[in-house]
């Protein structure tokens, strides 16, 4: 685990809003168990994508914090998936997973969307100052709700610590390597992730309204077909209905 001397991010005024939202998401052990797998993924696919990004580069001292990055991500996701195992080795049932809302409360980091092969140092660190400052913001919010679990609560704390020293690096390292135009490689960076987002929020958005016109069209537009059905087959008559003599000749047709 990286030392990190900085105070801690303090969560977005967005974050903060949906304060009430994470509570109610986080409230459900089911849910937690599914959250907790998820964001043991999303950790160790960042881990990963930033071991390769240590492997391109040229820099050496951005090579050794990159892998000492990685493996806090790798730990993270260790702690993650350990955390969910307990839960589901105290809760037994399995059945029901329902809800997610991963729209509304995702994986910290949205490291899932880096590109690492072709990107320089700059974007790359831009892109991870971002990430891990979302990552930050979130996590401290995670962990504030997360009062009725204090294990969970524990491992969001000690992840957060991580976070923010990740979150400080990449901005101080990021200043270093382009002292001239880092904030502008950071504007780009934050549009990139808007974008991002929005298609997120689109998406999960686009799912619900799907399933509501999913809904109403089955309550509204399948009954008159149901009834019709149901008129045609009163008319049918009952059991075997006999064919005339001449109709049953022709091996072309059925009558
Ligand atoms: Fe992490
Ligand atoms: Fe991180």
């Amino acid at each position: 685990m990286m030392d990190a001397s900085r105070p801690h991010e303090r969560p977005t005024a967005f974050d903060r809003m949906l304060t009430p939202v994470h509570r109610w998401i986080w409230s459900d052990t089911d849910r937690r168990v599914q959250k907790l797998l998820r964001f043991g993924e999303t950790e160790t696919d960042g881990g990963r994508d930033i071991l390769r990004a240590a492997e391109v580069t040229s820099d050496p001292l951005l090579r050794r914090l990159y892998l000492e990055h990685a493996i806090d991500e790798f730990r993270h996701g260790i702690l993650f998936r350990h955390r969910a195992a307990e839960l589901l080795r105290a809760s037994r049932s399995r059945t029901n997973i329902g809800f997610q809302g991963d729209w509304l409360a995702p994986g910290g980091h949205g490291l899932d969307d880096l590109q690492v092969d072709g990107e320089s140092d700059q974007t790359m660190l831009a892109f991870l100052h971002l990430s891990e400052k979302a990552a930050a913001s979130r996590f401290s919010v995670y962990r504030d709700v997360m009062q009725h679990d204090p294990p969970t609560r524990v491992i969001f704390e000690e992840i957060l610590h991580d976070e923010t020293f990740h979150m400080n690096y990449t901005l101080t390292q990021l200043a270093r390597v382009e002292p001239e135009r880092h904030k502008r490689h950071l504007w780009r960076a934050r549009l990139s992730r808007l974008w991002k987002a929005y298609l997120r929020l689109a998406t999960g958005l686009a799912a619900i309204l799907g399933s509501i016109l999913l809904t109403i069209q089955y309550f509204v537009l399948l009954p008159p077909f149901a009834w019709m059905a149901k008129r045609a087959a009163h008319r049918e008559h009952f059991g075997w209905t006999m064919v005339s003599p001449g109709r049953s000749d022709s091996l072309n047709r059925q009558y």
